[in-house]
């Protein structure tokens, strides 16, 4: 029997990952005690506690809350960045929620100039190359999401290069929001949405359909179809790919249950996020590792992987190709 394959050397990139999901639990009661506030509903000791999605954004939900200020989401950003460097990820992009920050009380010109400066300081510090990806929130309604959208197109800030929405998969239909999408796409920003998590392959066909997004999130629950998995494949659509996240949320029971690996031998292109790592006991080293266990992929494989996620990258050219650089 061969050796299990130790996958921290690998290079790796993460397209999906909510960043006010990546706060830990730690820094959470650090912002609590800060702003003398009661996490006692969400955590307990050093993990977040939830039973279903719904719990699991009400959790979400209140440490986004005690991120108040730039200085907070410098911090946020950088702890975030600089713990995925260490696992040799090169390239990271982040939802950001307007709706959450505004929130907080924030300003949009406090919450991204906070997130930008806590990526400069990780790209000083470990070379990490990160963009940000505005999302509106489904649940908050189409209105809500079309601003968010006009805000993104407005293109506030130099590192926001795409445009998606996450939230409740089940709220709506996608047609109801096709408009958003509209106007992000025509100010040339990458779209991406959540599709195909806990709502089935209705969900990731009317996503295609509807919004014409170059990725989708997850879009996992499309292995119950087996024409859309062969139009993902055909059309060239990204999915960027949970594993964690989907066990934790009982998408599927179990690693050797899930589709990554039919996925990808059905030609879709597929990637690996956390989503939201202490949500879900992960990061992105974390899923290389157990993709890596499962499935038994090499080093070329798994480089493949992260190859794949910086093709589907929405960042500009030049730094496209210093970032598939890293890989040779
Ligand atoms: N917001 C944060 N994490 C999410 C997820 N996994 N699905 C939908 N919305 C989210
Ligand atoms: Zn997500």
């Amino acid at each position: 029997m061969t050796e299990p394959l130790d996958t921290t050397a690998i290079r790796k990139a993460e397209l999906h990952c909510h960043i006010e999901g990546a706060a830990s639990p730690s820094l959470v009661k650090a912002q609590a005690r800060k702003y003398d506030a009661d996490v006692s509903g969400f955590i307990s000791g050093d993990t977040y506690v939830w039973s279903d999605f719904t719990e699991f954004l009400t959790a979400y939900d209140g440490a986004a809350s005690l991120f108040r200020t730039e200085e907070d989401y410098a911090l946020l950003a950088r702890t975030y960045l600089e713990e995925i460097a260490a696992e040799n990820a090169i390239y990271a992009e982040i939802f950001v929620s307007p709706d959450h920050a505004v929130a907080a009380g924030l300003s949009n010109a406090a919450y991204f100039g906070g997130l930008a400066e806590g990526i400069a300081q990780a790209k000083a510090s470990s070379g990490i190359e990160c963009r940000m990806i505005i999302v509106g929130i489904r649940h908050l309604g189409a209105e809500k999401v079309e601003a968010a959208a006009r805000l993104a197109a407005a293109r506030p800030h130099p590192l926001i290069t795409g445009f998606g929405m996450a939230g409740e998969e089940r709220f709506g239909q996608v047609a109801d929001f096709a408009r958003a999408f509209d106007i992000a796409r025509d100010a040339g920003l990458g779209i991406t949405i959540h599709a195909g998590e806990l709502a089935g392959p209705e969900s990731v066909r009317a996503a295609l359909d509807h919004v014409r997004p170059s990725r989708l999130g997850h879009g996992v629950r499309a292995i119950e179809d087996t024409a859309l998995v062969q139009r993902i494949a055909d059309e060239g659509v990204v999915l960027e790919v949970c594993p964690g996240s989907n066990l934790a949320l009982n998408v599927f029971p179990d690693i050797s249950s899930h589709p990554f690996d039919r996925l990808r031998r059905a030609g879709v292109k597929v990637t690996l996020s956390s989503d939201d790592p202490p949500h879900f006991a992960s990061s992105v080293g974390r899923e290389y590792q157990m993709a890596a266990d499962a499935w038994g992929y090499d080093a070329p494989e798994l480089t493949e992987i992260t190859r794949t996620a910086i093709e589907a990258a929405f960042v500009d050219a030049q730094t496209r190709a210093n970032l598939l650089g890293q890989l040779d």
